[in-house]
């Protein structure tokens, strides 16, 4: 099966220059280049410079917004997170809708994350596609026009991990991105302090062979909006190559590789016969040519350490040296402080709502030499990065 999703659920260079400072960060510590690990260190107040390498490094990414506490992909998620101070917020995962506007859901279902199935005049709309080689039946942002969708309101997706966060089931509706680009200025100007957002494009391949093919769209929205340059504070993922390939030629925004498990095979290369795997992207060679199109990779995080057959961390790979010697920087997904989610020997007894020790999995993680990462939980990622920086 190709992926699109994370395994737990289921131009040029010039632009590369820019994150160079970034890679030099946290990757400059473990490649032992001298002085090279204060110039990203948040105790000197961030990287140096504009665009990607003025972040902190590690970089503390709210995943789908503060998703951990408030029902993921909402302007309640996406603000908790810069409260929390998440330096980015991936607003949002996007997809289409049936009159082309791109919105913020993780996957074209929304029956998982909305209360469509409450709206009687939408149960003819359930469907079985076929999405990424995989049955799902639901129903589909691309079968509902804009104003449709805005009747629905957004609910926890995992609501066994996540009691708490139903309180909030209802109260936000389903955002746009032009509505989150918006957003981002407004935040900006009322925190004083420029807010960055990671927006992912999901099933490009699914959704351009449907007649929706989003990449243009977002690249017209960055354009409206003057976000589409190498320093705009707006960094672009996929699990698709010829995705960001297509983005690459579009725009001058940073852009991130997502990668999936090893044995994993990027959609977009099932569909167009490329043979290759995930396990073939991270050689050096894959790497090095994924550097000539983009500036970061973000994999997940069993790609940096591996578990064992009981789910306990092993040794690190090579990826986080390889990567950065190919000046690519790092942005794995994705932690999360509930026991299901953390490496085994992270756990604290077996409840699923319950959190584990999500501080000693962020110290395993961050002494990999990572740039940032993906987290649920921005307040707990915050302040194990302040551990980190500190030790
Ligand atoms: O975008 C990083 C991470 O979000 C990828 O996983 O499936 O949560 O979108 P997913
Ligand atoms: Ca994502």
């Amino acid at each position: 099966m190709g992926t699109q999703e994370s395994d737990e659920q289921t131009g040029g260079t010039g632009r590369r220059a820019l994150l160079g400072a970034a890679v030099l960060g946290a990757g400059g510590a473990v490649l032992g280049l001298p002085g090279t690990a204060r110039a990203a260190d948040p105790r000197h107040g961030g990287g140096r410079g504009s665009g990607v390498k003025g972040l902190p490094v590690p970089t503390v990414i709210g995943h789908r917004g503060a998703s951990g506490h408030r029902p993921e992909h909402t302007f309640g998620a996406y603000e908790l997170a810069l409260d929390m101070g998440a330096d980015i917020v991936e607003a949002g995962d996007l997809v289409p809708t049936k009159d082309g506007h791109l919105v913020c859901r993780h996957e074209p279902e929304i029956g998982g994350t909305t209360d469509v199935a409450d709206h009687p005049e939408f149960a003819d709309r359930k469907r079985t596609k076929l999405l990424d080689g995989v049955s799902t039946t639901g129903w589909f942002t691309e079968d509902f026009t804009l104003a449709e969708l805005k009747t629905l309101r957004a609910t926890e997706r995992i609501p066994a991990n996540r009691p708490h966060n139903t309180l909030y089931d209802g109260r936000w509706e389903i955002p746009t991105f032009e509505e989150v680009l918006r957003w981002q200025n407004e935040q900006t100007r009322k925190r004083g302090k420029q807010v960055w957002i990671y927006p992912e494009l999901k099933h490009p391949t699914y959704f351009r062979k449907l007649g929706l093919g989003t990449e243009e769209r977002l690249a017209r929205l960055l354009r409206k909006y003057g976000k589409d340059r190498k320093n705009s504070p707006v960094i672009i993922q996929s699990f698709e190559p010829t995705s960001i390939q297509r983005m690459n030629r579009l725009v001058g925004n940073p852009l991130a590789v997502l990668l999936s498990g090893a044995k994993s095979r990027p959609w977009d290369f099932v569909e167009n016969g490329d043979p290759r795997t995930t396990a073939d992207l991270i050689t050096p060679e894959g790497l090095k040519e994924i550097a000539s199109y983009a500036q970061g990779i973000g994999p997940t995080l069993d790609l940096i350490i591996p578990k064992d057959s009981a789910g306990r961390l092993t040794e690190p790979t090579t990826l986080v040296r390889d990567a950065h010697r190919a000046g690519l920087i790092l942005h794995p997904y994705t932690m999360r402080n509930e026991n299901p989610f953390l490496p085994a020997d992270f756990r604290k007894g077996s409840e699923p709502d319950a959190y584990g020790d999500v501080f000693g999995a962020f110290r395993a993680y961050f002494a990999t030499g990572i740039d940032g990462v993906f987290t649920d939980h921005p307040d707990t990622g915050v302040l194990a990065r302040e551990d980190f920086v500190n030790s």
